[in-house]
């Protein structure tokens, strides 16, 4: 599943002791392991096979330069959300045909910037988005491909901030809008080319049965809409799949890829997936330092150097992150504890309740795991904190793929004004 393990009781990224990254680099430090990274990203691809999608990374789950890249060189495109992500794919030279662009809300900027820069095609989440593109794409003297983000109104059964596919959700567009869209109006907007259908239902979806809801609507649609003289040529099922945490059993690649298949095949429809966690969530850690160990009459509380600017997502979602201590001693006495960091903010903890060794101390380096997905993305200033720093492990070698800020970086961007 990753390649984070205990050798000689020390936690080991693939061949490297993590303390010797926290020692070299510092903390807090979010570690990611290629290996793992790509094998994920290989699963998923031998999963499909048959059917040769194109595999657009979720470039929000961890749009560093250097993962995106290495998964670009292993066959991935890009699903990206705005105009800093389309830059980002500009700086690693990503394909632009395997480019898609999600986003409810689009500026005229990004719009241009996109058609510009011949992506695929946008993934259009409302009319006046249409109507928008089809204006700038005319100005151009383009034609832009678009698809059609369609909200199918299917339960994914996951945490509701992550749910995108109900009809309450701003996401996407209903289906018979999208009919609406494909038999009549859209047929007036001459300079985009409606080419596709595009679903994203939620994300951490553990079971197979919300996919195979949604998509069977949605291929319903296609068929539909195609027999009523639209091209449909492409069906986006966006990412989604969910990953371990904690005790969780989610579908593997296999199964997902089993169910979906069929639904699809000989159907003259190119598949496009938009894989984010499934790749990037399991291939890396957080590791932090502790700071204190409080004890107090109603519980013990370890305070470590990173919090939730770093990691929000235990404060946003009450997300688990396993938590272990780099060094494992054998039969040593376990204590309940909160693991929390130094935000102003009683939210600001990174797990609660778990039990670390009891004679956990100062300096003793902690890894979050499962981080490598929407952990630095998310990150903030917040409490004019730096961000952390990221390193990338290639078997007994590392790399320092973002540096940590300093203090100047915080303020880089302000003025003093003169009174
Ligand atoms: N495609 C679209 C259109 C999306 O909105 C997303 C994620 C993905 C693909 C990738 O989803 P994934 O495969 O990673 O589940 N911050 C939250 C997750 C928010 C996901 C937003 N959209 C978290 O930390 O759990």
């Amino acid at each position: 599943m990753h390649d984070f393990q205990f050798k000689n009781n020390r936690l080991y990224c693939e061949n490297t002791d993590l303390e010797r990254i926290a020692d070299a680099v510092g903390t807090p430090v979010f570690v990611y392991s290629q290996k793992t990274l790509l094998d994920h990203f290989r699963n998923l691809k031998t999963a499909f096979r048959e059917i040769n999608p194109l595999i657009c990374y979720s470039m929000k789950a961890n749009s560093n330069l250097t993962i995106c890249r290495l998964l670009l060189e292993a066959g991935a495109g890009l699903d990206i959300v705005s105009g800093g992500e389309l830059f980002r794919a500009g700086k690693i030279k990503a394909k632009a045909d395997k480019i898609v662009y999600a986003s409810v809300g689009k500026t005229e900027q990004e719009i241009e910037a996109g058609i510009k820069a011949k992506i695929l095609f946008f993934n259009a989440e409302s009319i006046p988005e249409l109507e928008l593109i089809n204006k700038i794409a005319g100005r151009l003297g383009r034609r832009q491909k678009v698809a059609v983000r369609v909200n199918p109104d299917v339960e994914a059964r996951t945490h509701r901030y992550i749910t995108t596919a109900k009809s309450e959700n701003k996401f996407g567009i209903d289906i018979k809008t999208t009919r609406a869209i494909f038999l009549g109006l859209g047929r007036n907007l001459k300079n985009i080319e409606l080419c596709g259908i595009h679903i994203h239902i939620g994300s951490q979806i553990i079971y197979a049965q919300p996919f195979v809801r949604a998509l069977k609507k949605t291929v319903a649609l296609i068929e539909d809409l195609n027999a009523h003289g639209a091209a449909i040529r492409y069906l986006n099922i966006g990412g989604g799949l969910g990953i371990i945490y904690h005790r969780e059993k989610p579908q593997t690649a296999g199964q997902y890829a089993k169910a979906v298949i069929p639904l699809i095949r000989n159907k003259n429809l190119k598949l496009i997936l938009e894989p984010g966690r499934f790749v990037a969530g399991n291939a890396g850690v957080l590791l932090t330092q502790v700071l204190y160990v409080k004890d107090t009459p109603a519980k013990r509380f370890v305070i470590v150097d990173a919090a939730m600017n770093d990691l929000i997502r235990p404060s946003f979602y009450e997300a688990y992150h396993e938590v272990v201590s780099v060094r494992r001693e054998a039969r040593v006495q376990v204590k309940k504890c909160d693991i929390v960091g130094p935000v102003c903010e009683s939210g600001d903890f990174l797990a609660k309740d778990r039990r670390l060794p009891a004679g956990i101390r100062q300096k003793d380096i902690l890894a979050v795991m499962s981080a490598g997905a929407y952990g630095f993305s998310m990150s903030s200033n917040y409490n004019s904190r730096p961000r952390a720093a990221e390193v990338l492990v290639c078997g007994n070698r590392f790399y320092l793929i973002r540096k940590r800020e300093t203090y100047d970086d915080l303020i880089r961007n302000e003025t003093l004004i003169k009174k």
